[in-house]
């Protein structure tokens, strides 16, 4: 079961993107909304620096677990807060703590896409301006660039229709600058310019 949703995983080379990203913006407090077995969370981790903090959310523990003694053995687990729960509540629960508003450099997003767009509106609350937020996933197969009726059956459905809604509510978004890149399923960078 686990082999067949390792597609979940980070692409690697999408992987050296991020990594790169981490350091373009000195990133310190991070938050991570959708974590499965940590490939992302360990790069992350890894990347910045020993008094760094990241939040980590996902609904379940148990694939995090898979990936927790690889992220102990690199001696980076002290960085991480890991939070077992869906995100929007915990993205809400820390809205309501003023310093918590502006305060991250950097959010990785790869979760329930149906809640990219709800997701999108507390990041902008809770980036810096200058921070970052990828989101992961967002060529959807491909098939965001395919007409309607030749999308595969499985391709098809609610999370395809919210990867779309996401992509055309970003380019509509005066508050962010917009890379989207094709690197393993797609990612989508936007930085916060105000
Ligand atoms: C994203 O939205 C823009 C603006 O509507 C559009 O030009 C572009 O083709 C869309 N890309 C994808 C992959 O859906």
């Amino acid at each position: 079961m686990l082999i067949l949703r390792a597609m979940m995983g980070t692409a690697p080379d999408a992987g050296q993107l991020m990594a790169m990203l981490l350091r373009l913006v000195n990133a310190k407090k991070t938050i991570e909304i959708g974590v499965f077995t940590g490939y992302s969370l360990l790069l992350t981790a890894l990347t910045i620096p020993e008094d760094g903090q990241i939040t980590a959310i996902d609904v379940n523990r148990e694939t995090y677990e898979i990936g927790l003694p690889i992220i102990k053995k690199a001696g980076v687990d002290h960085k991480i807060n890991f939070i077992e729960s869906e995100a929007l509540s915990v993205l809400d629960q820390l809205l309501k703590y003023s310093e918590n508003e502006g305060s991250f450099d950097y959010a990785f997003v790869d979760a329930d896409k149906d809640n990219y767009c709800n997701y999108h509106e507390r990041l902008m609350k809770l980036l810096k301006v200058g921070g970052i937020a990828v989101y992961d996933n967002t060529l959807w197969g491909g098939t965001v660039a395919v007409p309607e009726e030749q999308v595969p059956d499985h391709f098809r459905g609610s999370s395809r229709q919210a990867i779309l809604d996401l992509n055309r509510s970003l380019a509509d978004d005066p508050r962010v600058q917009l890379s989207h890149v094709a690197l393993g399923d797609g990612i989508t960078i936007c930085r916060r310019i105000f």
